[in-house]
């Protein structure tokens, strides 16, 4: 009695279940035609899809939803979320049109052949959380809308041809986590707006033509951990206000044109693991504090203009990164001239 009054339930249970996939399946909406006729655009400015031809079932009377390569949907409203075409060897430009996908919350376009400018509707994507248009040749400047992406936490614009200053509105970008920005050609200052990113966490800009300061507001950014902004042209001093962000863990303002005193402030990182300051005009002693920062593990001064004795300090760092700079002595470089010493 009990083990056929267990099966009847059992088969009830399944016939809800699968009652419940098919009424699931009912209300699975096809793709929006907005979105669609936005993809199809899309593919008509793709002048080259690749050897394996990646965008053939990108066709008009099919389900844009179900299917169609590197594209996801939201089922019940039929709206596409979700594009990624990382490393599919497209070439072509980005169009306008891209913007009519007003529920994209993911777009990779990474590691493909896209030239031309980034279309300034990208703007309208308010839903965007993820942007990862790296590797790729897109060109001009980084469209001011950029600044209506509230909800992006991550956006990656490594290894374009980008040109242009960084947009001031990038300190609408509220929610932003991760923002790498290097190997463009970004010129102009970096505006002291960009300390009004509450959230971030990651600032890489290295290799770039960044001139001018760098902004004290940066101090602002509490949550950074790393600041990389190697091979640029940035001079000037070191902001005191840089110690602020306590998470700092790793700083690399090398190879630009720095001068003054070796930034005392830096002594006051107590998370700092990594810093380099190679290639600048640093010109002072180095502060003691640095050296004997408890977990510093990295340190690279070379070749500035930094004399006197090298402070004493536990950890072992190779003589490379002391090189370079004539006036400085002790280990690991030479002992110093007791005479003079
Ligand atoms: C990249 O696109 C350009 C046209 O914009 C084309 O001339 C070039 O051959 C493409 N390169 C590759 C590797 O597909
Ligand atoms: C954006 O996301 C919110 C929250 O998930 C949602 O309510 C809204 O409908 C989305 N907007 C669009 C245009 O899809
Ligand atoms: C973004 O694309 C690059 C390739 O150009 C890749 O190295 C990186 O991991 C991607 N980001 C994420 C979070 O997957
Ligand atoms: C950011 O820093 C600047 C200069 O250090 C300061 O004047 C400003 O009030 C700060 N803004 C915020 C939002 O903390
Ligand atoms: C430090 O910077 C110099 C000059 O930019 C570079 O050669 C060296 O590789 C850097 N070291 C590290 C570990 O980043
Ligand atoms: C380092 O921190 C101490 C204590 O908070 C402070 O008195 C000192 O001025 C700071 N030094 C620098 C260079 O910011
Ligand atoms: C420090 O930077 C110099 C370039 O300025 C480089 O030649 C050297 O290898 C670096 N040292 C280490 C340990 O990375
Ligand atoms: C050490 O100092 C003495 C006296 O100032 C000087 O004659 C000598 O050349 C110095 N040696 C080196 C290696 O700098």
């Amino acid at each position: 009695m009990g083990f056929t009054g267990n099966i009847a339930m059992f088969s009830s249970i399944l016939l809800i279940i699968c009652l419940s996939f098919f009424s699931f399946q009912t209300t699975t909406k096809a793709c929006h035609e907005t979105d669609k006729a936005a993809l199809l655009d899309f593919k008509k400015n793709i002048i080259y899809d690749g050897p394996y031809k990646r965008l053939e079932n990108w066709k008009k009377d099919t389900d844009c939803c179900n299917n169609w390569e590197g594209v996801a949907c939201d089922h019940s409203n039929g709206r596409v979320v979700y594009i990624d075409l990382s490393g599919k060897q497209l070439s072509g430009v980005i169009p306008s049109s891209v913007g009519k996908l007003v529920s994209l919350e993911r777009l990779d376009f990474a590691g493909n052949n896209f030239s031309g400018c980034l279309p300034s509707t990208i703007g309208s994507l308010k839903n965007l959380t993820y942007m990862n248009l790296s590797a790729n040749k897109i060109s001009c400047s980084i469209p001011q809308s950029i600044g209506d992406l509230s909800k992006l936490r991550y956006m990656n614009l490594w290894k374009n041809r980008f040109s242009g200053s960084i947009p001031s509105s990038f300190s609408k970008l509220s929610s932003l986590r991760y923002c790498q920005i290097s190997d463009n050609k970004l010129s102009g200052s970096i505006p002291s707006s960009i300390g009004y990113m509450p959230e971030l966490q990651v600032l890489q800009a290295f290799n770039n033509m960044l001139t001018g300061n760098i902004p004290m507001s940066l101090g602002n950014l509490t949550n950074l951990g790393a600041l990389d902004l190697r091979n640029n042209r940035l001079t000037g001093k070191i902001p005191s206000t840089l110690c602020n962000p306590i998470d700092l863990s790793t700083l690399d303002l090398s190879s630009n044109g720095f001068a003054g005193e070796f930034p005392a402030v830096i002594g006051n990182m107590s998370r700092l693991q990594v810093l380099n300051l190679s290639n600048n005009d640093f010109h002072s002693v180095i502060p003691s504090a640095v050296l004997n920062l408890p977990r510093l593990r990295f340190i690279n001064v070379s070749h500035n203009r930094l004399f006197g004795k090298i402070p004493y300090h536990i950890f072992p760092f190779d003589p490379s990164c002391f090189g370079g700079n004539p006036g400085l002595c002790d280990s690991p470089l030479l002992p110093c001239n007791t005479t003079t010493a």
